[in-house]
């Protein structure tokens, strides 16, 4: 099911020719150890590339020196041309969404939990169609439109994950990370979630950790595969699956493991 519908709505507002992430010399050291050594890559202004590798590999790590979780990396990252470190960290945090694997669900309402990240005037004041945008972004908007003022936390898991993904889109973010968002979702909800996330993947980049290869398959454009801290290999999708360059990456992905030599 991926998104050709996707890929023209791109071409056509021009987003195929926009810059998006650009990561030069990433190194990040945390307790005395390297996590992180020498990333560099550059993503497109829009599209899904999944960042994948072993448990351990540095892909949660990764994703939150992009979005100044962590501050004590080196090197340097950019978003549409713009250094991460040029912006205090609470407005990157809002431009750069972070998608976690558990819904992080607030106990207040579900209209409160999506309009949670506004500064407190504009959340009083929320424009009804900017909440039912993000809504709708989510595929959340025809399960929720009755039940706005009701307890977020009455939502299934799969409606949670997607009221977190609409909390964050109507902050709108230029860029979305997503640490195993689906993995603990049943087959539909991670269906809808894909399916909604691919969508918006045709205006902004998303950087999809997963360990489903299957799912990389069916939503990846490109690949990034890490394997303790070092970025092994990087490029098209079906590319990396028909013809992967590296021994490490056919290893990966035959075995699900990856042998690649210890650091020196
Ligand atoms: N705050 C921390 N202090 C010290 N070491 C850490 C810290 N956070 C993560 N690590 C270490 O960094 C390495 C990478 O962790 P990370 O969570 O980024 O891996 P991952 O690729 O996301 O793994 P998984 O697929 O299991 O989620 C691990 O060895 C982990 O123990
Ligand atoms: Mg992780």
């Amino acid at each position: 099911m991926k998104h050709d519908i996707d890929r023209q709505a791109a071409r056509a507002s021009g987003a195929e020719h926009r810059q998006g992430l650009e990561m030069e010399g990433l190194r990040l050291e945390l307790g005395g150890r390297m996590i992180l050594s020498d990333i560099s890559i550059a993503l497109p202004g829009h599209g899904i590339c999944c960042l994948i590798g072993p448990s351990g590999a540095g892909k949660s790590s990764l994703l939150r020196c992009i979005n100044r979780l962590y501050e004590g990396w080196r090197g340097d990252i950019r978003l549409a041309g713009i250094s991460v470190r040029d912006h205090e960290a609470a407005a990157i945090r809002r431009n750069i969404g972070l998608i976690g694997q558990k819904p992080a669900v607030f106990p207040c309402s579900i209209r409160d939990n999506v309009t949670f990240g506004l500064p407190r005037r504009q959340r009083r004041r929320i424009d009804e169609q900017a909440l039912r945008q993000a809504l709708e972004q989510a595929a959340l908007w025809g399960e929720v439109r009755n039940r706005l003022h009701e307890p977020a936390d009455q939502l299934s898991l799969g409606q949670q994950q997607r009221l977190c993904l609409a909390r964050a889109l109507i902050l709108k973010p230029s860029m979305l990370l997503l640490d195993e968002p689906t993995s603990a979702l049943d087959p539909r909800s991670r269906d809808i979630i894909e399916h909604s996330l691919s969508a918006l993947a045709g205006s902004m980049p998303l950087l999809w950790v997963t360990h489903d290869l299957e799912q990389v398959r069916r939503i990846a454009g490109r690949i990034m595969f890490v394997c303790d801290g070092r970025l092994i290999e990087e490029g098209e999708a079906r590319a990396f699956f028909s013809r992967p360059a590296r021994l490490e990456s056919r290893e990966f992905l035959r075995w699900s493991v990856c042998n690649c030599p210890e650091p020196s």
